[in-house]
């Protein structure tokens, strides 16, 4: 097969080191990202000097016109892609839901939730018998992230449940939807929520006793995707140290 992957929010942390981990296993990626153009054109370059091959390409996939434009941008530049990993996801300094209104609410739903609609939708129109999907949980969704950020949490709650009724849906057609939960793992996304420490600050309450890095988390998209695991669809997988 022919192995084409998006892979949204690939710019930066989790997404980067999934783009650079599936181009040494020969597939051809597009490298999405909202805003860092510099970050993501380092990242195709990297891949480009390790002997593959990627693009990167602008988009804010919230935005139902800038996804179809995305995955038209693959059409011309690969072929209908036969792989996609969800895995934008934004969050807010650290809030009790009293302080939440909804505009950062919807900020967090459509970035983290219908992102993900619109580009599944994207890919199964294009997608044949043996493709996959990841979609980027959080171990948030189990713990809900109370006096931090419940909304980043519901909205990952919406991801699980997203990932269990496609894959049912697509399971006869021979497409495989699953999902990675990550722990506390070392990206920029804990500044972004006001504490870039947090994850040393958690570490002692991670039975592994440390952060996860973005390769770890990056090997599990991997295998979810490859056809090792060809009967594997609707699962989750904890990558949180035994959190
Ligand atoms: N790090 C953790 O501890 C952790 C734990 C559990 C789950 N996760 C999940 O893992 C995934 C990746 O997180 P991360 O920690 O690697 O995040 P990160 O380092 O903050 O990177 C976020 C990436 O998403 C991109 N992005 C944000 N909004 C976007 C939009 N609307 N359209 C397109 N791209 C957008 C950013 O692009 P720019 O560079 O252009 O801004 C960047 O590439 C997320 O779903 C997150 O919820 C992370």
């Amino acid at each position: 097969m022919n192995k084409i992957v998006i892979i949204t929010g690939a710019s930066r942390g989790i997404g980067a080191a999934t783009a650079l981990t599936l181009a040494s296993q020969g597939y051809k990626v597009c490298v999405n990202y909202r805003i860092n153009k510099s970050a993501a054109n380092q990242v195709v370059d990297t891949i480009i000097q390790q002997g593959g091959q990627a693009f990167a390409h602008q988009a804010d996939v919230s935005q139902e016109h800038e996804v179809s434009e995305l995955f038209l941008a693959v059409d011309r530049q690969f072929g209908c892609i036969t792989h996609l990993v969800n895995n934008v996801g934004i969050l807010f300094p650290q809030s009790k839901l009293i302080d939440m209104d909804a505009k950062r609410i919807n900020k967090i739903l459509t970035t983290n939730v219908t992102s993900y609609f619109l580009c599944c939708k994207e890919a199964i129109k294009r997608m044949q018998a043996g493709s996959a999907i990841v979609n980027v949980s959080s171990g948030a969704a189990r713990s809900g992230s109370a006096n931090e950020y419940i909304d980043y949490a519901a909205s990952k709650g919406a991801v699980e449940t997203l990932t269990k009724g496609l894959s049912i849906e697509l399971a006869a057609q021979g497409i495989r939807v699953n999902c990675v939960r990550p722990g506390f793992i070392h990206t920029d996304i804990h500044r972004d929520g006001g504490e870039p420490n947090r994850v040393a600050r958690l570490t002692p309450h991670i039975p592994m006793q440390r952060g996860g890095t973005a390769e770890e988390v990056a090997k599990a998209i991997a295998w979810l995707l490859s056809a090792d695991a060809s009967y594997t669809t609707g699962t989750f997988v904890d990558v949180t140290g035994g959190k």
